[in-house]
């Protein structure tokens, strides 16, 4: 429990900072204005009550900040508890994840599009590179207004992408290889192509009106001034039923009312389906939105500004969403049946939640093992530096990525794990933000690995990733394909299209075809999405050949892990903090231990000594004092 009861004007602000999702706030406020966490860690700040404080900066926030704060904080009631002792060895713990965007990685029809049987076609690879579970970007009938994440059939494949059949060949083929697979629940919002939406249009006062956020009122006046993530207000009028949507993302993707039990019903029946046909759990997408306070309130214009859209304070920790998540939990992902923890068979599918805005306390809120919620997270914090946004042009210091996984580390108790994840499809390539310049392409690929990979956490590697993919070499507006560039391209107010706006965060950096071999290899055809870097040396064909390749490291860490339980569910202890640009920690269990050493940046620098005996496993340099620019060492510490 949450000691001091709720907060008031009279709290201080370390009393706010004491609480989860306070804590959370005031990081991710510090972080989005560029400031240190240490601002807060002074004797005289912490002692600040809330009152002064919102008097201070009453000129920023305007009004009304502070009572949807103490609003959102005092609907939390609980801090999780950070347990002490062992940790339970869930195979998703210890798996290595992929992340495959069915769209771009492999076309076997020659229609330019990917599609199922271009990923059985190239399950050799996952299996090589020694992949345990796999997840699909998604795959369902959807007219593609968000290339899938707009769903008009939760039973049903996308017609360009196979069938039913195809999916449950998919499925038993990872089995066969003891691969397990899991799907992304899109449940946040459905297409507006979706029966559910098309009834909810025609009859808004029938059944389905309530399936769907609908406000009535007259086209000119908004319902609130909450924005779109791409572009525009969140609300769209619809003529036909005289209603207003609310549509977080685009206006052919309505949100769903999961204050409606039905419609938390019909999606725990869509997992229950889809686990009966062997898929071993979700992703989760946006899956913290989708509780709204009540009244949908208007967004405070500081947050707003701040966070780049109105209104998320209203729902990105909304106020049932603890609550339907332990409710689908239960009623969703608990295999019915005989159950057993192998691949299609666990007893608990596993749920993992994409959760923009979530900090390290609220992630845990949301995951810790006896809060019987998710089982892990995707939140975003670590993936800009301070003060910068996705479209900013500018380099990622790479330690800024230690300083986090050092500080989320610190804040885990044994019931807490964390997902290990630098790329996704809607970021752009790592490699490219920390160091594009190409002499470095294969050490910082190597370099990413490793944190990645011999972190403590369970990896989710992004297609692409294993042969140090880049950013595209985007020229033109016709390049691009993905609604936000689009939109955001021509929220030019009238000025020049200025392709700048989006070229250093656009999602197609990520989702252009994997390139397989120098050939066409993703497809006979068109691509649906062209392809905008031909450097040579960058292919699975030329990097299986090369033993010095991005790839084979991949496999030599992932082989390592699955060798070392230490390397997966052992503890993780940080040396030489504070050193800049080299990052080192130990992992240890059972008294197997193992020291990993990175360099973090492009220049040479000093090995530190360390007290230990070690004896060294790999490295991407040169044994010797010294470690080469973005190096990678692996010892086995001797006593
Ligand atoms: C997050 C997904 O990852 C992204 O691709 C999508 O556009 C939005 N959610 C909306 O579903
Ligand atoms: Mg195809």
């Amino acid at each position: 429990m949450i000691q001091d009861g709720s907060l008031d004007r009279t709290s201080s602000l370390g009393a706010m900072y004491d609480h989860p999702l306070g804590r959370d706030i005031i990081d991710k406020l510090l972080l989005q204005l560029g400031r240190s966490p240490k601002w807060v860690d002074n004797f005289v700040i912490r002692r600040l009550p809330l009152g002064v404080v919102e008097r201070l900066g009453r000129r920023f926030t305007g009004d009304g900040f502070m009572d949807t704060l103490f609003s959102l904080l005092n609907d939390v009631s609980e801090s999780p508890t950070r347990t002490s002792g062992p940790v339970t060895p869930h195979w998703w713990k210890q798996a290595v994840f992929y992340q495959v965007y069915p769209r771009s990685f492999a076309d076997s029809d020659g229609d330019g599009l990917g599609d199922l049987r271009g990923i059985i076609d190239h399950l050799d690879h996952l299996d090589d590179l020694g992949i345990d579970c796999l997840w699909l970007s998604p795959i369902f009938a959807s007219p593609n207004e968000d290339n899938g994440y707009d769903i008009s059939d939760y039973r049903a494949v996308m017609t360009e992408m196979g069938t039913l059949d195809d999916i449950d060949e998919l499925i038993a083929a990872c089995h066969a290889r003891g691969m397990r697979i899991i799907l992304d629940l899109v449940v946040n919002h459905t297409s507006d192509q979706h029966e559910w939406f098309k009834e909810a249009r025609r009859d808004p006062e029938g059944p389905y009106g309530k399936y769907y956020i609908l406000r009535e009122g007259s086209p000119e006046t908004l319902p609130n001034n909450w924005a779109s993530y791409f572009s525009g207000p969140a609300w769209t009028w619809l003529k036909d039923a005289q209603r207003w949507a609310l549509h977080l993302f685009a206006p052919g993707q309505p949100d769903l009312n999961w204050d409606n039990p039905a419609v938390r019903q019909e999606v725990a029946d869509i997992v229950g389906w889809w686990l009966q046909r062997g898929i071993d759990g979700f992703r989760l997408d946006v899956i913290n939105f989708i509780s709204k306070r009540e009244g949908l309130p208007e967004g405070n214009e500081f947050v707003g500004s701040l966070m780049e859209f109105a209104g998320v304070e209203h729902y990105f920790h909304g106020p049932n969403l603890h609550t339907y998540l332990a409710e689908l939990r239960r009623d969703g992902f608990q295999r019915q049946g005989e159950a057993k923890e192998a691949p299609g068979h666990d007893p608990m599918a596993v749920m993992i939640g994409e959760t923009p805005g979530i900090g390290i306390e609220t992630g845990r809120l949301l995951t810790a093992e006896d809060r019987h919620e998710l089982d892990l997270v995707f939140s975003f914090d670590h993936l800009e530096a301070p003060g910068k946004t996705r479209w900013d042009d500018y380099v990622y210091d790479l330690n800024h990525l230690k300083a986090y996984m050092i500080q989320q580390q610190s804040r885990l108790g044994s019931g807490d794990w964390v997902s290990i994840f630098w790329e996704n499809h809607d970021n752009p390539r790592m490699i490219s933000k920390v160091n594009p310049d190409p002499l470095y392409r294969t050490p910082l690929g190597k370099a990413l690995a490793a944190l990645q990979l011999l972190g403590r956490g369970t990896p989710f590697i992004y297609q692409g990733q294993e042969i140090g993919a880049i950013n595209q070499g985007f020229e033109d507006i016709s390049d691009f394909r993905d609604i936000e560039s689009i939109n955001r391209l021509s929220e030019n107010h009238g000025g020049p299209v200025n392709i700048d706006v989006v070229r250093p965060g656009s999602r197609d950096h990520a989702r252009t075809p994997m390139r397989w071999d120098d050939s066409p290899g993703f497809t006979t055809g068109e691509p649906w999405i062209g392809f905008h870097e031909h450097s040579t040396g960058y292919t699975v064909a030329e990097q299986r050949e090369d033993p010095d390749s991005v790839l084979n490291f991949y496999k030599s860490l992932i082989a390592l892990r699955r060798e070392h339980s230490a390397l997966r569910l052992g503890d993780v202890r940080f040396v030489f903090r504070d050193r800049r640009d080299y990052f080192a920690w130990v992992r240890e269990l059972d008294g197997e231990s193992f020291l990993i050493e990175v360099n973090l940046c492009a220049r040479t620098i000093n090995r530190p000594h360390h007290s230990t005996t070690q004896a060294p496993i790999l490295t991407t340099g040169e044994y010797g004092p010294r470690l080469s620019p973005y190096e990678v060492r692996v010892h086995r510490v001797l006593d």
